[in-house]
């Protein structure tokens, strides 16, 4: 009973908060608060996440925790594990004593202005083991955008054990939550589908380590009291920027709260952290939205134009690709002929993709070559610099595709150093495409990552683009550099590894445009976007599925990033045909490329195509830039899906329509645009007509934002034959 007393004396001298003392903190944007408060207890919780609060009073009045006396099982915001909160923790750490249980308490907190925002750091210790957990908020007024994350340290006389270590924890209360998440395989990236979150958890999460996002997305949306919708109602938009594992929690509970937990997922992780070590988690992204998912997506393309995308404000190049078009096949004498296509076509770059290095085991399919960064002397005599030359004398960019993680067993890298590979010693290798990762966590395989990068743009630095693809999962587990008891940090220490290598690359070569590809968009993340101008969404370049695929990613990333390009008119993975103005129109809507082989195209074609890129070329501010409002789903049925982008003065824009299926006398709706100025007049262009001397009717008419948001347009007469399309600048007149 006396030690109970001592203890509790001992409590309330430490952590007990007086009135005075109760501290509340707001983090706000120009349209989101986020409050919370220390508790009598000591302890901090969540009181209030939503629209902005109109007075201090509003702020005075909010309970400590939500439901009450935020007492115990409270809105904890990082709730520890084993005490008695009953559902999911945010951070589990076995102590040295093998206790599991964290308590943490608060202990001081600050902001200060940092780029674009308010930054507000919190710190919080246990009060029986030296534990410190930091939370850190930047919140972005204007972009309503907030980004958090979490450090966790301690100084107990051995590591401790961590198990769970989120990002972030949030709490909703609403009557109903709908989750839209985001599936995706290869050439079938980002399906979205919603479903009602009932009582317990729902989990996302991925555990392929390297090419993490394979099946499914970090990104994910959050309607409240009902699905999300593109133009009304609340929504929670949210993504983590982190490229390996991921793990995000959704768990309802026994009063119908919802708990949101993004983290790096635990699976095959449990991480021993060192005394006074830092284990910092990675951010996690979120903009709440009273107007629907357009407006949530517009904020989030803002702040990353503004804040986390590389190069964010620079306009990307259009390109010629070979891969499409010659695969494995060609060389140099195809390659410069492709340059001179290009340059007369119009677009800004040739890229060069797989299959143009290793000598020994030639990169001639994909079982060989990986690792041996040397021009193919029998396809490329005389080498990447005749290639660079040839560039220059057709006077368009060169670009080159790299692979730099990933190793070929058949290669010259994989007889020299085999311990670099990750696989385990004592299984039979599993091969997928034939290759294997590099082991990341080890500094000598960091050096010669960077190294591919490095020696490219030291011989050759004229190189202006080069693409970055990662086709393998990390799946055989076993690193030969980490130590034995260190085993299962290998898929933190991998990407931990990656962001090492990319960050000394862009201290190096800043001004280097680099592409993020993944088998695809297997690797479409905030965290390694700060590293690559623009991502790689599907290795499907079929336009009717692109569509689809487009409208998923377009909710968290912006058109600057999204590459798109044009394929053949036979697709080659769906085999579909499909009409070049509606390819076009298609990949107009993102960064306009070309995979499709100009020596297979007709006149007309050719011809149509240079006007087209011509045309993308006047509206690339408009698309790169502008706000993107997204008018008719293809999830809808409704026969066509609609699009636009206007620039922030509400001068330009760009409207796309596209018919998506086709039925003898289907009733085509009418589509009413958005995000115009009511009060302007707008000139209707044709930016792509098969025929240039017959525009749509469409063109040169003269609407005013009114009448084009509120009136709509018919699209029936415009949408006739199967995968019509339209594309139509408007520009505001006097
Ligand atoms: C996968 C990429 O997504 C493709 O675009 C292409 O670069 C191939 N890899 C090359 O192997």
């Amino acid at each position: 009973m006396k030690k109970i007393f001592l203890l509790l004396i001992v409590f309330f001298t430490c952590f007990q908060v007086s009135a005075e003392d109760r501290k509340t903190i707001r983090v706000s944007t120009d349209n989101t608060d986020l409050i919370l408060k220390v508790a009598p207890n000591g302890r901090l919780y969540q009181s209030y996440l939503g629209s902005k609060l109109l007075n201090e009073q509003d702020i005075v009045s909010l309970p400590s925790a939500s439901g009450g006396d935020a007492s115990a099982n409270g809105w904890e915001v990082y709730a520890g594990s084993g005490a008695e909160d009953y559902f999911e923790p945010a951070v589990a750490i076995t102590h040295n004593d093998g206790n599991p249980c964290t308590i943490l308490r608060y202990v001081s907190s600050e902001s200060k202005a940092v780029d674009g925002g308010t930054e507000t750091i919190i710190r919080l210790r246990d009060d029986q083991y030296p534990v410190d957990v930091t939370l850190y908020y930047i919140a972005y007024p204007k972009e309503d955008v907030i980004k958090t994350w979490s450090e966790i340290s301690h100084q107990e006389k051995k590591p401790v054990m961590l198990s769970r270590y989120s990002s972030t924890m949030l709490y909703f209360s609403a009557e109903k939550y709908f989750l839209t998440e985001f599936s995706s395989d290869w050439a079938k990236e980002v399906q979205m589908s919603t479903q009602e979150l009932q009582f317990g958890k729902k989990i996302l999460d991925t555990k392929l380590g390297s090419r993490a996002a394979m099946f499914v997305q970090p990104f994910f949306e959050l309607g409240f009291d009902r699905p999300a919708n593109e133009h009304q109602g609340d929504v929670l938009l949210g993504t983590i920027g982190w490229t390996g594992n991921f793990r995000f929690t959704f768990e309802v509970d026994n009063e119908g709260n919802l708990r949101v937990i993004p983290a790096i997922n635990p699976y095959a992780s449990y991480y021993e952290l060192a005394p006074k070590d830092v284990f910092k988690t990675p951010e996690f992204i979120f903009t709440l939205s009273k107007e629907g998912t357009g407006k949530a997506s517009r904020n989030i393309h803002a702040w990353a134009r503004n804040y986390q995308l590389k190069d964010g404000k620079g306009d990307r190049m259009t390109l010629l690709n070979n891969w499409e078009n010659t695969g494995f096949k060609f060389d140099e004498k195809v390659l410069v002929e492709l340059m001179k296509e290009a340059k007369h076509l119009g677009v800004d770059m040739f890229l060069l993709d797989d299959g143009w290095f290793a000598n020994k085991y030639p990169r001639n399919n994909d079982h060989t070559g990986l690792g041996d960064w040397e021009a193919t002397k029998s396809k490329l005599p005389n080498g990447v610099p005749a290639l660079v030359a040839a560039a220059k004398e057709a006077g368009v960019k060169f670009g080159i595709w790299i692979e730099p993680e990933m190793i070929s067993p058949k290669s010259e890298l994989f007889e020299k150093h085999p311990e670099w590979a990750i696989h385990l010693p004592n299984r039979e290798t599993y091969y997928y495409r034939n290759q294997l990762v590099l082991d990341l966590s080890n500094p000598k395989v960091q050096d010669f990552v960077f190294g591919v990068v490095n020696n490219l743009m030291t011989n050759y630095p004229e190189i202006a683009y080069m693409k970055w693809d990662d086709n393998c999962s990390l799946l055989d587990y076993g690193s030969s550099y980490l130590p034995k008891n260190k085993q299962s940090h290998l898929y933190i220490e991998y990407n931990r590894g990656l962001q090492k290598v990319l960050q000394r690359i862009r201290a190096k070569y800043p001004e280097l445009v680099m592409q993020l590809c993944a088998g695809g968009g297997a690797r479409v993340n905030y965290g390694l976007l700060p590293y690559f101008d623009e991502f790689w969404t599907s290795d499907d370049t079929d336009a009717l599925q692109r569509i689809y695929m487009q409208w998923g990613v377009s909710g968290f990333f912006p058109a600057i990033a999204m590459a798109s390009h044009v394929s053949a008119d036979k697709n080659h993975q769906t085999g579909r045909r499909i009409p070049l103005k509606f390819r076009f129109d298609v990949a107009m809507s993102g960064r306009l490329g070309m995979e499709i082989q100009p020596k297979d195209m007709n006149d007309v074609d050719k011809a149509f195509s240079k006007r087209a890129i011509a045309a993308y070329k006047d509206i690339r501010p408009v698309v790169q830039f502008g706000d993107l409002y997204r008018l008719v789903s293809p999830y809808d049925n409704k026969g066509v899906s609609s699009l636009m982008y206007v620039t922030s003065e509400k001068n330009k824009a760009v409207f796309y329509a596209y018919k998506i299926s086709h039925f003898i006398n289907m009733v085509i709706p009418k589509v009413c645009m958005n995000g115009l100025d009511p009060s302007k007049n707008y000139r209707l262009v044709d930016l792509t007509p098969v025929d240039s001397s017959k525009p749509c009717d469409l063109n040169g008419k003269i609407i005013s934002g009114k009448i084009l948001m509120e009136e709509g347009i018919a699209l029936k007469s415009l949408l006739k034959s199967e995968y019509s399309s339209l594309a139509l600048q408007l520009q505001a007149v006097d």
